[in-house]
């Protein structure tokens, strides 16, 4: 086995008396990988990186990094790790190459070295352009772009990203996981928080489901989809009338039950062997001459995981 950078021990943590956010977390990372923690709101994703960034402490329980304790050697953890958070912690009225020397100043770095460093990360992140510009006038994933960057200025091991990508469009997002994957090429540790299980598919090599501050589902991002059930093949059909017949001669395509919205007329079949499925369930149809109105083979959403893993819907947490 692989050595381990993260290790968390039976961390439990709540807010008051009432609000319990983490209730019993164990949880291995080993080094070099990328942990993908997946989970809806309010699933504890964020107080888990804050305990583990030192922020916060637990309950109970322990965790260390790269053999350090976050709670008794939380000055040591700290020179170890960057944290990149969803909601940018840079200064809005300076500029990009301002806020990484002062990040750089602030780990007690030299002004010529903060320099250096600073103009390093404006290449790698392509902000060379923008460098001298306040972040006021920088796009949201510039900014986010910039903060991942801050939080590399004292080249961590172990890097945390707390939604890394929210609420940023599909060309930043993509802009973002190729940096991310270059960093874990470099050797770095990271563990992600993210809603998308796109994302965490993407870029992990283990995905870590949490809910209501449990674990629910650890495995390889293959050994999770099997277990959700794959793809889901979404079939709408031309005359909705037809979906029970659709669904009664699909059944035996699928790797569990099919759903129909017989008002859309839309069968819904979770799929494990997706393109023989798929030929499959186009040729039963053409036989029977069901036509349809739109295919798709796409992958479970997180919902749809959710419903599977959990037994509720993610927005009900
Ligand atoms: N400072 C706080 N005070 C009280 N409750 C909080 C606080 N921060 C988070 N919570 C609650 O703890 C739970 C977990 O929140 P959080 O760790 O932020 O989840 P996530 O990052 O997965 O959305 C939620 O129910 C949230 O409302
Ligand atoms: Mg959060």
């Amino acid at each position: 086995m692989a050595e381990a950078s993260i290790v968390v021990t039976n961390i439990r943590k709540s807010y008051g008396t009432t609000v319990r956010a983490l209730d019993g977390i164990d949880l291995i990372v080993e080094k070099g990988s990328i942990v993908g923690l997946l989970g809806p709101n309010g699933a504890g994703k964020t107080t888990l990186v804050r305990i583990l960034t030192t922020l916060l402490t637990p309950d109970t329980g322990s965790a260390r990094v790269e053999g350090y304790d976050v709670v008794t050697d939380a000055g040591i953890v700290r020179q170890l790790i960057g944290l990149a958070g969803q909601y940018a912690a840079v200064d809005e009225n300076l500029t990009g190459r301002e806020n990484l020397v002062l990040v750089g100043r602030l780990y007690h770095h030299s002004i010529a070295d903060s320099e250096q460093r600073a103009r390093e990360l404006l290449v790698q992140f392509g902000l060379v352009e923008a460098a001298d510009r306040t972040l006021k006038t920088y796009s949201g994933g510039m900014r986010r772009r910039l903060d991942l960057a801050a939080s590399l200025v004292n080249k961590p091991p172990v890097l945390f990203l707390d939604e890394p990508t929210t609420g940023l469009d599909p060309g930043s997002r993509l802009a973002l996981w190729k940096i991310i994957r270059e960093l874990q090429a470099a050797g770095t540790t990271v563990l992600l928080t993210t809603q998308y299980l796109e994302e965490a598919d993407h870029l992990a090599n283990t995905i870590v489901v949490i809910d209501k501050g449990r674990i629910v589902a650890k495995g390889t991002p293959n050994e999770l989809k099997s277990l959700v059930g794959g793809d889901v093949l979404e079939m709408h059909l031309t005359e909705p009338s037809r979906v029970n017949e659709a669904a009664q001669m699909l059944r035996s395509l699928g790797s569990g039950e099919p759903v129909i919205d017989s008002e859309l007329g839309i069968v819904r079949l979770p799929v494990t062997q997706s393109a023989d499925a798929l030929q499959k369930a186009v040729r039963a149809l053409d036989v029977a001459h069901i036509t349809l109105e739109d295919l798709q083979l796409r992958r479970p959403t997180l919902d749809e995981a959710f419903l599977k893993l959990t037994g509720h819907r993610a927005e009900m947490v």
